[in-house]
C-alpha cells in the first residue's frame, strides 16, 4: 500500500457494503432497502406492511451508506481512489457488468492502488458436488439430492418464480437480491484482472492483505466460503 497511502486526498471504497459500512470509507450499495430506509413515508408504509404480513420485507441499513449502482460506473475521477474493497458483490452482477466494473475500478485507482475482492468459491462448490455424486455412485444411501444441493449452493437456480397474484412474493423478489448472476473461482477472476491491465494479481487468505485495514473489511462470517483476490494497478 505504500504507493497509495501517502496521498491524503485519495479515497477508499467499500463497494456493495451491505450492512457492513466501514467508518472513514465511502460505502456504496444499490439496495432498494436503502431507498425505503431513507424515505420517511415509504418506511412507514413498509413497516405497516411488515406488521400485517409478519414478514421482514426490507433491510435496515446503517447511516452513511451511499446509494449507487456500480453497473453505471464509479462516480469518481480517474486516479482518485487508493483502495477498493468488495465482498460478495461481484457474483450479483451479470458477467458483462463484472468486466465493466473491474475496468472502472482500474480507471479510478491511483497507480499502485489496490483492489481486493472476496467471493463465494465456485471451485469449492463444484469439488464438493463431484465428491458427493461419487459417493452416491458408489452406493452411499442418502435422501439428499446432489444436484439440488449444488444448484442451491450457487444461488444461480430458481426455486420458484414470483407471481403478480402473490404481491408479497414480488416485493420479496425485488428487495431480497439474494440470487446470484454469475459465479467465479480464483484462477478465472485472476485471468480477467490481468487482461484488464492490473500489474500484480494474487490469491490471498482471509485478512492477509496489502491493505492495512483489512481486519475491518474481511468478515469472519464470510471466511469459510470465500476466496480472496488482490490486484494492484
Ligand atoms: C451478499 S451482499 C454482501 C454484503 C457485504 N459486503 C458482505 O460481504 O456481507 C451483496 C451486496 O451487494 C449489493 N449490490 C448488488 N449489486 C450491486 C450494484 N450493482 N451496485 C452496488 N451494490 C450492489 C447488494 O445490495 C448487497 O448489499
Amino acid at each position: 500500500m505504500a504507493a497509495a497511502d501517502h496521498r491524503q486526498h485519495v479515497l477508499k471504497l467499500n463497494v456493495g457494503c451491505g450492512l457492513d459500512a466501514v467508518p472513514g470509507w465511502e460505502n456504496l450499495d444499490n439496495s432498494w432497502s436503502l431507498v425505503v430506509s431513507s424515505h420517511g413515508l415509504l418506511r412507514v408504509g413498509f413497516d405497516i406492511l411488515e406488521r400485517v404480513t409478519r414478514r421482514r420485507l426490507y433491510t435496515r441499513f446503517p447511516a452513511g451508506v451511499r446509494r449507487h449502482d456500480v453497473t453505471k460506473g464509479l462516480p469518481y475521477p480517474s486516479e482518485s481512489v487508493a483502495v477498493i474493497y468488495s465482498s460478495h458483490m461481484l457474483e450479483h452482477l451479470p458477467r458483462r457488468d463484472v468486466e465493466r466494473f473491474l475496468r472502472e475500478a482500474y480507471r479510478v485507482l491511483v497507480p499502485g492502488g489496490v483492489l481486493r475482492l472476496a467471493l463465494p468459491d465456485l471451485e469449492r462448490k463444484a469439488r464438493a458436488y463431484l465428491g458427493f455424486i461419487e459417493q452416491v455412485r458408489q452406493g452411499c444411501h442418502t435422501a439428499r439430492v446432489p444436484a439440488d444441493e449444488f444448484v442451491r449452493s450457487t444461488l444461480l437456480g430458481l426455486e420458484e418464480s414470483w407471481s403478480l397474484r402473490n404481491p408479497i412474493s414480488l416485493v420479496r423478489f425485488l428487495l431480497a437480491r439474494e440470487r446470484h448472476c454469475w459465479m467465479w473461482d480464483a484462477p478465472s477472476l485472476m485471468i480477467l484482472l490481468r487482461q484488464i491491465g492490473f500489474s500484480e494479481v494474487r490469491e490471498t487468505g482471509f485478512r492477509e492483505s496489502w491493505i492495512d485495514e483489512v481486519h475491518l473489511l474481511d468478515l469472519e462470517s464470510r471466511r469459510d466460503e470465500s476466496f480472496y483476490i488482490e490486484a494492484r494497478k
